[in-house]
């Protein structure tokens, strides 16, 4: 099994949810800091105005001080909700009214700064504010400290009502990132999946470049894969070249050696070396053919993949081959019989390929023929294909099946004496697949063998 890295979707998703997520909580905390600070700012701007008003609500009076609380003040301090206040005023550093102990603050408040405090007092939490003064006793100004104290429920109260909007629009914002993630991951691994498509859609022996767009972060991944391709495309052009090289470093001295055995039989006198050579000749003409088919089927394997679109005019390239192999057939006293429609049938494809197919066909056809017979090329029309049928009437298919007749190097057993090297039937079927067509052998009832080949028409 291969082993598989984390997806990038579920990477993507997982991310964009954390990340919400983390926001949703920040806002949530920011909400609630905000809230309690905002709310405190407001409750200590009223708890200092109400201190600062019963501090000058404070007037000396003979052998003392008198206070008049106007209501006004207290008003005030209910603004914030239900709370609780306790107040306590020091004359002198010695409690005179209110609550004698109520928390003190922790630094001495001037007659310009307030000082604002949290204290624990009676099992509540006060918010307190020292304010001080100083007014005239007995002709002696005398310090006066003012502190008021409110517990902070409502504040509280404010600022949580505050804090749970914010979580309630935290949730809500976290609840529409988990869709607008799934969809956002989509979109963006959308051109991913578009190049592999387009990359899967080709065929296996497609080695054209790939020119699908792709966003900038694929185009690396791209030019690699083309790069790949280019080599790939060059390594096939070089086995071409080599086998073709081959094959005619072979066939030429073949030739040389077939002429100097056929010149050496002419002189032989017995029939020992008279028949040694006639095996010599029968051996390099094989050889000298299969050298042939080999570079025939090198040529399919490789133009197969470039893809060539010549237009190709299959009754004349039937009258053409027919003409070629003429001189062959005539050495059996055979007939070729042509019979080609009206007007022009044509297929879009490779020249070569389409050529190299049908030559091997009639080849097999004159080759494994009895003399003074007949071979029938037809060329018809059959529904939007151009059929081409090679017909002889030779010795049939042994009983064995085009599958495996069509196997490289495979010959049937049906051969006897006719040289040949298996590749023939192969060439044809990768020729009819490359070529987007057909490719059918089948023995004739009254004898003999049929081969079809269909081609796409192009108009
Ligand atoms: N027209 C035909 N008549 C009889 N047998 C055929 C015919 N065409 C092909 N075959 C059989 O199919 C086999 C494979 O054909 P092919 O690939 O062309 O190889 P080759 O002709 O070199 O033997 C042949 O060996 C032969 O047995
Ligand atoms: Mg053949």
């Amino acid at each position: 099994m291969r082993a598989r890295a984390p997806s990038l979707r579920r990477r993507l998703v997982v991310q964009l949810i954390v990340l919400s997520a983390g926001l949703a909580v920040a806002l949530y905390v920011a909400v609630r800091l905000g809230a309690e600070r905002a709310s405190e700012a407001t409750l200590d701007g009223i708890l200092g105005a109400a201190t600062s008003t019963i501090a000058e609500e404070l007037r000396s009076v003979e052998g003392g001080a008198e206070l008049d609380l106007s209501p006004g003040t207290f008003s005030m301090l209910a603004a914030m909700g239900e709370e609780r206040i306790f107040h306590r005023i020091d004359i002198n550093g010695l409690p005179v009214t209110g609550y004698a102990d109520l928390p003190l603050p922790p630094q001495a408040p001037t007659a310009l700064q307030p000082v604002f405090y949290d204290a624990e007092y009676r099992d509540a939490d006060l918010r307190l504010v020292a304010v001080a003064r100083s007014l005239m006793i007995e002709n002696r100004a005398a310090p006066v400290l003012v502190i008021v104290g409110q517990t902070r429920e409502g504040q509280r109260a404010i600022a949580l009502g505050l804090a749970n909007r914010a979580a309630a629009l935290g949730l809500v914002v976290f609840l529409f990132a988990i869709p607008f993630s799934l969809l956002s991951a989509r979109t963006l691994l959308r051109p991913i999946g578009r190049l592999a498509e387009a990359v899967g859609r080709r065929g296996g022996h497609d080695l054209r470049p790939v020119r699908h767009p792709a966003p900038a972060e694929l185009a690396p991944l791209v030019e690699q894969l083309n790069a790949f391709i280019a080599r790939l495309r060059q390594t096939l052009a070089q086995t071409e070249t080599f086998i073709a090289e081959a094959a005619h470093h072979i066939r030429t001295p073949l030739a040389t050696l077939r002429s100097e055995a056929e010149m050496a039989l002419r002189q032989a006198g017995d029939e020992p070396t008279r028949a040694r050579l006639r095996g010599m000749i029968r051996a390099t003409e094989e050889s000298a053919r299969s050298a042939n088919q080999l570079l025939d089927h090198a040529t399919v394997l490789f133009r197969a993949d470039q893809k060539a679109q010549d237009r190709v005019d299959l009754g004349a390239m039937a009258r053409a081959l027919a003409e070629r192999f003429q001189p062959t057939a005539d050495l059996k006293d055979m007939e070729i019989c042509l019979s080609l429609p009206e007007e022009t049938l044509e297929t879009s494809g490779d020249a070569v390929l389409i050529e190299a197919a049908l030559r091997n066909l009639i080849d097999n056809a004159v080759k494994y023929s009895p003399a003074d017979s007949t071979v029938d090329i037809s060329l018809v029309d059959d529904l939007g294909y151009a059929r081409i049928e090679v017909t002889d009437r030779g010795r049939g298919l042994g009983g064995e099946t085009q599958a495996a007749l069509a196997q490289r190097f495979r010959r049937g057993a049906n051969v006897g004496g006719v040289v040949g090297s298996g590749l023939g039937l192969t060439i044809v079927s990768e020729t009819a697949t490359a070529m987007g067509g057909r490719f059918a052998l089948a023995e004739r009832e009254e004898g003999g063998t049929c081969a079809t080949l269909w081609f796409p028409r192009s108009r």
